[in-house]
C-alpha cells in the first residue's frame, strides 16, 4: 500500500462514530482511488482496520511494549489489527518530544508508519531530527476553519518542506487546516507538499461523496 496524499482525520466527529465511520471508510475506499487513508476514533480502529483495505491510521498510540498496560494503546495491538499508521501529535492531543522520539522508535519495530503533526516549520525541523516517515505541518488556527493553509499561509508549506528536507529529504511533508477545495489540495503539492491532512472537509460535508470526487481530482491536479 502506498502511502497516501490524503488523510482523513475523522476527530471526535459524530459523522464518523461506529457503522457511519465504517460507511465513510467503505465510501472512500470506492472513490478515493488509493489516494486517501483514514484516521478513524481511536474507538474503531479496530472495527475499520479490519474491514477496508485502504490505510488506516490510529489517531495516537503509547510508546508501551508490555501485557501489564491497562488503559494505553499499544503499537504491538495496532498492527495486529491491520493498522497501517499512526498520527502522533495533533494539535488536539500534544505530546513531549521525548514521547514522541520513544513512541516512533516502537512504532517502527511494529512495522507501523509514523505521521507526526507539528504547528510549526519550525517545530517541524526538530521533529524531522526524529526521522519520522510523514511530518504535517498545520497552523491551530487555521484548523476547521474555511481558509486553508495553502491558499492563506503558502509560505509556511514552502517553508515546512524546506525545513525538513533540509534534515531529511525522505520525510514525507503534509499540510493541513481548512483544505475544503480540489483546488487547496492541488496547490498544497505544486508547492512542495507530498499530501494534506483534513477533517472538517469530510467530516462535516453535505455530500460526503462529492466532496471525495472533489479531493481526489485535486491530488489528479497537484501531481500533473
Ligand atoms: O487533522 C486535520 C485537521 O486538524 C485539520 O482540520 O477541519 O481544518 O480540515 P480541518
Amino acid at each position: 500500500m502506498d502511502f497516501p496524499r490524503i488523510i482523513v482525520n475523522y476527530k471526535a466527529y459524530e459523522t464518523g462514530i461506529v457503522e457511519r465511520g465504517l460507511k465513510l471508510a467503505f465510501a472512500i475506499q470506492r472513490l478515493g482511488k488509493a489516494y486517501i487513508g483514514i484516521a478513524p476514533q481511536l474507538v474503531d480502529t479496530s472495527l475499520i482496520a479490519r474491514q477496508v483495505n485502504i490505510p488506516v491510521f490510529a489517531q495516537h498510540c503509547d510508546p508501551l511494549d508490555k501485557d501489564k498496560a491497562t488503559g494505553w494503546i499499544l503499537p504491538r495491538s495496532l498492527a495486529r489489527v491491520g493498522v497501517y499508521g499512526v498520527l502522533l501529535n495533533h494539535s488536539e492531543r500534544p505530546l513531549a518530544l521525548g514521547r514522541i522520539k520513544d513512541t516512533i522508535g516502537l512504532t517502527r519495530k511494529y512495522g507501523l508508519k509514523t505521521l507526526v503533526c507539528a504547528d510549526t516549520p519550525r517545530q517541524a525541523r526538530d521533529i524531522a531530527k526524529l526521522s519520522p516517515d510523514a511530518i504535517a505541518v498545520e497552523p491551530p488556527e487555521l484548523i476547521g476553519t474555511k481558509t486553508s493553509v495553502s491558499e492563506a499561509e503558502p509560505e509556511i508549506v514552502v517553508k515546512a518542506v524546506k525545513n525538513v528536507h533540509e534534515i531529511n529529504p525522505d520525510i514525507k511533508v503534509f499540510v493541513g487546516a481548512g483544505i475544503h477545495t480540489s483546488k487547496d489540495v492541488a496547490m498544497a503539492l505544486k508547492l512542495g507538499a507530498y499530501g494534506v491532512l483534513l477533517a472538517s472537509g469530510v467530516m462535516l460535508a453535505e455530500d460526503v461523496e462529492k466532496e471525495i470526487g472533489e479531493f481526489v481530482k485535486g491530488v489528479e491536479e497537484g501531481l500533473k
